[in-house]
């Protein structure tokens, strides 16, 4: 591969040609990467212009699970994911819970933080009484910056300094905490960050003060939600578990103890939590990468790598809930511009960024009690199979009765890439 000055100017189709010159295998097939192009040259600009260098689009399946009782509330929610069985999974414990009382939710708080870390190589007394003097200078500094958040009820709640000498020599923070209303607010709060760090620079000797860096964190612990869903024991009984209700619940209570204690199962179970939550947070141009970072962190706030799920059952009643970290936004950012982010938040009957959190933890609730309930039941591999089946079936360009055969074929038997070849070869013998 060759190396190249300048690609970012280069045009989108000359980006492209250069490109498949590179590629050894099928230059021509890249050459057709203009088919994923949208077909409305101005509604393509707008994807273009989300990211640099682009020369196509990516497409992910958008699907709906509806049913989902939330609050007293219905809503159809809308998923961007490329794993199958993740909406049905979904759609079926909104099922499952809709004739049980619906998800009930709560956000429980909405705090955000910023930090400017610098270094002070003074006395610490010294640097408690300038910033005690800077204080109401910076206060007075973010006025003007803070107009349209206060308008919206938001804006800048405190500044403290905070001693970090314990961990790093001579480091200290100053941080921030925000409310930032519907804006998941990364703008707001890195532009505040960096006003304070510019008064902190300003009447000080430079030998003494070294700003490292300004800007938001990710780790929002208190910006929370929490939802749960609970019923009485017997109204777990359900034909396709298998088990009695009480055998369930207990088994079920059981693999949320164990995702509890054991790091390597808590992995697999949150990432299962966030398969659901993920999917809205995509589907609503909200940043995943920033949820799932927090919401690992969160896992592992007292030191283990835990559950993010929480089972108990009380006098006969199963209470299942979820406390998640959300940091999501309804204006703003991509959720204004990408048109099916926009779609997205109609359906869900345009909420503020709480509710979005609450509809949002939801669906990673109903994730996982779909999960656990395969796991402790029939197994994941079944209904995974299902769909697994149809894209092998699809890779092997399986015509429709072949489908149709192998469906019925593999209702009972073990899926894989061998045993589908082999069945449509078999089917090919016998033709
Ligand atoms: C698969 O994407 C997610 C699961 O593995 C989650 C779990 O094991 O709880 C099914």
């Amino acid at each position: 591969m060759e190396t190249i000055a300048g690609f970012s100017k280069l045009s989108k189709s000359e980006k492209i040609q250069w490109l498949s010159r590179q590629v050894e295998n099928n230059p021509d097939e890249f050459l057709d990467v203009t088919r994923f192009w949208l077909k409305n040259s101005d509604e393509q600009k707008v994807f273009d212009e989300f990211s640099e260098n682009t020369i196509t689009n990516y497409y992910f399946p958008y699907g709906i699970a509806p049913n989902f009782l939330i609050n007293g509330k219905i809503y159809c929610i809308p998923m961007v994911i490329e794993e199958s069985s993740v909406v049905a999974a979904a759609s079926k414990s909104a099922n499952f819970w809709l004739s049980r009382g619906g998800f009930k939710a709560e956000v429980i708080s909405t705090t955000k933080v910023g930090q400017v870390h610098f270094e002070w190589f003074g006395k610490k007394r010294k640097l408690k009484e300038y910033f005690e003097a800077q204080l109401p200078k910076i206060w007075e500094a973010l006025e003007p910056l803070c107009v349209n958040m206060k308008k919206r009820g938001g804006g800048v709640k405190d500044v403290t300094l905070v001693d970090m000498t314990q961990s790093l020599e001579n480091y200290y923070q100053i941080k921030v905490t925000f409310e930032t209303c519907d804006a998941m607010g990364a703008n707001f709060i890195n532009t505040i960050l960096e006003e304070i760090s510019n008064i902190l620079k300003k009447d000080i000797d430079a030998t003494q003060l070294n700003v490292i860096m300004s800007i938001l964190s990710n780790y929002t612990p208190e910006c929370l939600a929490r939802v749960w869903v609970d019923c009485p024991i017997e109204d777990l009984a359900d034909p396709a578990h298998q088990m009695s209700a009480e055998d369930f619940a207990n088994k079920f209570l059981k693999a949320v103890q164990i995702a509890n204690v054991d790091v390597s199962r808590a992995v697999t179970h949150n990432k299962g939590i966030l398969n659901g939550i993920d999917s809205v947070v995509l589907a609503t141009g909200n940043d995943f990468r920033a949820v799932e970072a927090c919401a690992h962190a969160y896992a592992a706030r007292d030191g283990q790598y835990r559950s993010l799920t929480s089972a108990k059952i009380e006098n006969n009643h199963f209470v299942f809930s979820l406390e998640i970290p959300l940091s999501l936004g309804t204006v703003g950012g991509l959720t204004t511009l990408h048109p099916l982010a926009k779609l997205s938040l109609n359906l869900l009957q345009n909420p503020n960024a709480e509710e979005l959190m609450l509809m949002t933890a939801s669906v990673g609730l109903a994730q996982n009690f779909a999960a656990i309930r395969s796991l402790i039941t029939t197994g994941i591999q079944k209904g995974h199979m299902r769909m697994h089946l149809l894209n092998i079936l699809k890779q092997m360009q399986a015509n429709r009765s072949e489908i149709e055969s192998a469906k019925n074929y593999f209702s009972d038997k073990t899926v894989s890439f061998t045993s589908v070849r082999n069945f449509l070869n078999s089917m090919k013998i016998t033709q």
